[in-house]
């Protein structure tokens, strides 16, 4: 995630860029920059670090111009640092760039234009877009803007400037979000509504496809073609505020609802579809996918002969490093071993050159994971970080990095960072099963069909918040609430109960079903909330006795089950379903109902959801 932003009037643009990019900080922070035109020069300044750096870069200068683009980065391609800040131009600086989200095909493009002649300053993917710009244009900057974009894939929201046309900005949406304010004499473009809602309240919200020419008195949207498009105007009721959380009530919200894109984007890049091949070769010809990581660098011997793996890490994303290790163990056939950084660090590991350590960090800040990462590298292991945000502490320290493309997470409460974490896990496991051939070809091309419908099925459970409301309503004034499930649904009920804790200050525990009767059973008794998870084929009739232990004490049982599943309600109160995908696959959707579940039960008790009671966001002490 980035913000974007573009002004184009009568009045100062800097002022407006960089006021319009304080709004969107919360989309992106590591990095800043805006570009002005005065007619004759533009002038770029950016700087790494938050906006802060780049308004002390400026020192107070407002640089002169009423035409400009701005953008704050949450680097996806290349770490954050002053080159690779946004905007970006082409060799001669006459056309300029900003961008949100990532050009797929940019390295093939790069090189091309590279051997074309074209000189390239940074390590981002949007730097192709100005020079494939300056390749295509010969007068007419909205059919070279088109040009472009039958170039590039992937997804893109970009405001393009050009020193040939001091009365125009062009921008176009291809899944990621942009906006066009309307003003009297001025308009504005940026990526999201609080960046423009005190200039304007009425706006054209671009849909994939759409290509805006906005000039001072005029905006014209039309089709990639050039046809044009008679958009609706949009005029925004929501306040400042609620305009930052896209109209949710909390960034917590936002966040769960944003897991179908964030999960999309994580994926992009790394699942190769093999195309028929000329020499007719019966392998390929079937038209089958596989798991690619162009940027793990090991020697994939490395990755085949590993005898041990151990994940490590905090929190929630510990809750991601054991569905990892189920991942790992089922298809790579390798052992793994998940331990708590805090632990990890002071247990004397038995680790060498041949153990692998995966340390999972959304912020890449925690500092037990960073300094469990650094006692494993003193112990000769290979390191490897997934983590969400570039260029952090974790991220440099790491021999090798993968991250999760889920943008900003602001709510303490961890949502999209986990499922974007359990995505590349699964791709992991299945990237390491074709290493080791413990897979069939078979099995990983109907994964990773399963695994492509997975944003959409996420999307689908978010539809139906109702039961999940009401539920929270009846039952979030208990103190005990109790989850239950078995295998990969033990896992996932331990993510469930954390959120409710966390975010509700409910007492809430997950327990593996099977060892109920060693101990927990006697605090089941009339009325007390159990979430049974019963997902998992594999285990299915054993989950049900231990439902049907519960519920002989009289505990009000609410089942999470796959769609199709007919068994389970007949035995307890009430069933949430979810999308059927494969049992390995599911926790990414029974975990969403958990998620709500955690939220309405904070929100029933007045609870400061986003910033839950003695916690932080990031732990950075031991
Ligand atoms: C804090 C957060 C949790 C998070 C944990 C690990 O406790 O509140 O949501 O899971 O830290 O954070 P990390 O950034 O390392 O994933």
């Amino acid at each position: 995630m980035c913000g974007i932003v573009g002004y184009i009037g009568d009045k100062s643009a800097a002022n407006f860029l960089i006021d319009g990019l304080t709004k969107l900080e919360y989309r992106g922070y590591d990095s800043a920059g805006i570009a002005v035109f005065d007619g004759n020069e533009i002038f770029i300044e950016k700087s790494v670090g938050r906006l802060a750096s780049l308004k002390e870069k400026l020192k107070g200068y407002t640089p002169k111009g009423s035409i400009g683009i701005g953008h704050t980065r949450w680097a996806t391609h290349g770490r954050p640092s002053d080159i690779n800040a946004h905007p970006h131009t082409d060799c001669h600086g006459d056309f300029v760039v900003v961008h949100n989200g990532i050009i797929e095909n940019y390295m093939a493009l790069k090189e091309d234009l590279i051997e074309r002649g074209h000189k390239f300053l940074s390590e981002t993917d949007t730097e192709v877009v100005p020079h494939l710009l300056e390749e295509f244009y010969k007068g007419d900057f909205a059919s070279a803007v088109r040009e472009v974009l039958k170039k590039i894939e992937g997804s893109y929201s970009l405001v393009f400037m050009s020193k040939n046309h001091h009365d125009e900005l062009i921008c176009a949406k291809q899944d990621n979000p942009l906006i066009v304010g309307i003003g009297e004499g001025e308009n504005f473009i940026a990526s999201d509504i609080p960046a423009i809602i005190n200039k304007t309240r009425s706006t054209y919200i671009l849909n994939d496809g759409e290509i805006a020419i906005v000039k001072k008195n005029s905006v014209e949207i039309t089709d990639k073609n050039g046809n044009k498009i008679d958009k609706k105007i949009f005029n925004v009721s929501w306040n400042a505020e609620a305009a930052e959380k896209g109209g949710y009530e909390h960034f917590m919200l936002k966040e769960i609802n944003e897991q179908p894109k964030a999960i999309r984007d994580t994926m992009r890049g790394f699942i190769k579809q093999i195309r028929p091949s000329k020499n007719n070769d019966e392998r390929i010809a079937k038209d089958g996918s596989s798991i690619i990581f162009p940027e793990l660098k090991w020697n994939p011997d490395f990755l085949k002969n590993i005898d041990k793996v151990y994940i490590v890490a905090c929190g929630t994303a510990y809750h991601a490093g054991l569905v990892g290790k189920f991942y790992i163990e089922k298809l790579a056939r390798m052992l793994v071993e998940v331990d708590l950084a805090s632990e990890f660090r002071y247990r004397d590991p038995i680790i060498d050159e041949k153990t692998l350590t995966i340390f999972i960090s959304q912020s890449g800040e925690t500092s037990d994971t960073i300094a469990a990462m650094k006692e494993s590298k003193r112990l000769g292991a290979k390191t490897l970080a997934i983590t969400n945000v570039i260029g952090s502490s974790l991220a440099r320290e790491a021999d090798q990095v993968l991250y999760t493309i889920a943008g900003p997470e602001i709510a303490v409460a961890s949502t999209k960072a986990y499922t974007t974490q359990l995505i590349l896990m699964f791709m992991l496991a299945l990237y390491m099963a074709q290493l080791r051939k413990t897979v069939s070809e078979d099995r990983t091309r109907e994964l990773i069909s399963l695994l492509k419908k997975i944003p959409a099925q996420i999307s689908e459970t978010l539809s139906d918040v109702d039961p999940i409301k009401t539920f929270a309503r009846s039952y979030g004034f208990n103190e005990h609430v109790f989850y239950i499930g078995r295998s990969l649904d033990y896992d996932v009920a331990l993510e469930g109960a954390l959120k409710l804790k966390e975010i509700s200050y409910i007492h809430a525990e997950a327990y593996a079903a099977g060892e109920l009767k060693h101990g927990t059973l006697a605090l089941i008794v009339e009325g007390v909330p159990v979430i049974a998870l019963a997902t998992q084929k594999s285990v299915y009739d054993k989950t049900i006795s231990n439902i049907k232990e519960v519920k002989a004490r009289d505990a009000v049982v609410i089942g999470i089950a796959a769609a199709g599943d007919t068994e389970l309600e007949k035995y307890i109160d009430h069933v949430i379903y979810v999308p059927d995908t494969d049992e390995l696959l599911i926790p990414l959707l029974t975990v969403v109902p958990l998620q709500l579940l955690a939220y309405y039960s904070a929100i029933t008790r007045g609870c400061d959801v986003d910033k839950p009671r003695n916690l932080a966001k990031s732990v950075t002490v031991e």
